[in-house]
């Protein structure tokens, strides 16, 4: 091995004791000098007399480095080193050249050679051509491990932190559950129907997820609620009435600091206006009106006329159903609503058991990071 300890010890320790040489060239004597004299210095060495010989040679894989001719017959220089630069890329590619065609050498460059040597050349400076050029295939390699280590603490860190997100609302959404007896399952059922609508309109898969985080926390604002309003059995005051007005805009302060929700923000800080204008809190109307916001306020309603309130008893879920179809076109988009009543043997009923809460997975590294959107 002596050119290997002649070259430096850093070549041996990052390509191993099998450096494999892979010599084309269409003048056997040529290839016959080269292979002499490198197999002295401790090579394995093959030859190929032109492209379409060495392709079907670094086919069968392992070596180190291609030392090419240019101008050869069937295939040439630059079109070998197009073909191994891209299936062959653990290869370090040199070309070996004749001076007059030093524009040639330039071509062999831009198409993968990571360096040339002019014809006729010494041994001492091939073995340094050679020894720079596993160098720099050395050095791309550690680059490469670098990326993808960094790409993987970058995908572990992100996973942990969705985690902790998911925990952290989690926690926020029992924490509303525990003040405000009405709202324990609210949410979830008001997922359910939203989602089952959005299934009959025929949303993608990721709109449909979508909607379902956003009528899963529509509610969350509520947080800011105060108790004795939440679960207050009497009509509320007007001052009372303005704090539970302000909910939506309480879950949008709650969630924007959090990249991830952010997309899902205009949803729920609209679940409450009117396909009239006259909703709140930015009174816009129609289509205006985010589709999601649309869908959840009809589910909204449909539960919470269908619900035990600290107020009054539930409706039959018929007697909702009709104030649903009075309200279209007024409170609600009556696209939504012929879609909801249409469809309402296929909403699950509200006495489900429904226990469900966000799960980690739900942000699993599919998603965006949320870490790296502003
Ligand atoms: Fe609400």
């Amino acid at each position: 091995m002596k050119f290997v300890q002649g070259i430096g010890a850093d070549s041996e320790r990052l390509w191993g004791r099998d450096l494999r040489l892979l010599v084309v060239d269409d003048e056997e004597f040529i290839r016959g000098v080269i292979r002499e004299r490198m197999e002295i210095e401790g090579f394995f060495v093959d030859e190929a007399q032109n492209g379409r010989q060495a392709l079907a040679k670094l086919g069968m894989g392992g070596y180190s480095v291609l030392l090419t001719d240019i101008r050869m017959p069937e295939m040439d220089g630059i079109a070998l080193l197009q073909e191994a630069s891209r299936r062959f890329p653990d290869t370090a590619r040199i070309v070996m050249t004749a001076y007059a065609e030093l524009d040639t050498a330039v071509a062999a460059m831009k198409n993968g050679a990571f360096d040339y040597i002019l014809k006729p050349f010494s041994f001492d400076v091939l073995f340094i051509t050679i020894r720079n050029a596993l160098h720099k295939k050395a050095m791309e390699r550690q680059l490469q491990d670098h990326q993808v280590n960094l790409e993987n603490r970058v995908k572990n860190q992100t996973e942990l932190i969705n985690k902790m997100y998911v925990r952290a609302i989690n926690a926020l959404i029992k924490a509303l559950e525990a003040k405000d007896f009405y709202t324990r399952g609210h949410s979830q059922r008001v997922t359910r129907y939203s989602v089952a609508i959005g299934q009959e309109m025929g949303l993608s898969p990721d709109h449909l997820k979508e909607l379902r985080r956003a009528a899963s926390l529509h509610d969350l604002g509520k947080i800011g609620v105060r108790d004795a309003i939440l679960n207050k059995p009497g009509k509320l005051t007007d001052e009372e009435i303005g704090e539970v007005l302000r909910h939506p805009e309480m879950a949008t302060r709650i969630l924007s600091p959090i990249p991830f929700f952010r997309k899902l923000l205009p949803s729920i800080l609209h679940h409450h206006e009117r396909f009239d204008g006259l909703g709140y809190p930015g009174r816009i109307k129609g289509k205006d009106i985010p589709l999601d916001s649309r869908i959840m306020a009809v589910c909204d309603a449909y539960d919470a006329m269908t619900s035990d309130r600290a107020y009054r008893a539930a409706l039959p879920a018929e007697d909702a159903a009709a104030e649903i179809l009075r309200c279209s076109g007024t409170q609600f988009d009556p696209e939504i609503v012929s879609v909801f009543l249409s469809g309402r043997d296929a909403i699950p009923v509200r006495n489900d058991p429904f226990t469900e809460e966000w799960q980690e997975e739900e942000f699993s590294s599919e998603d965006p990071s949320p870490v790296g959107e502003t």
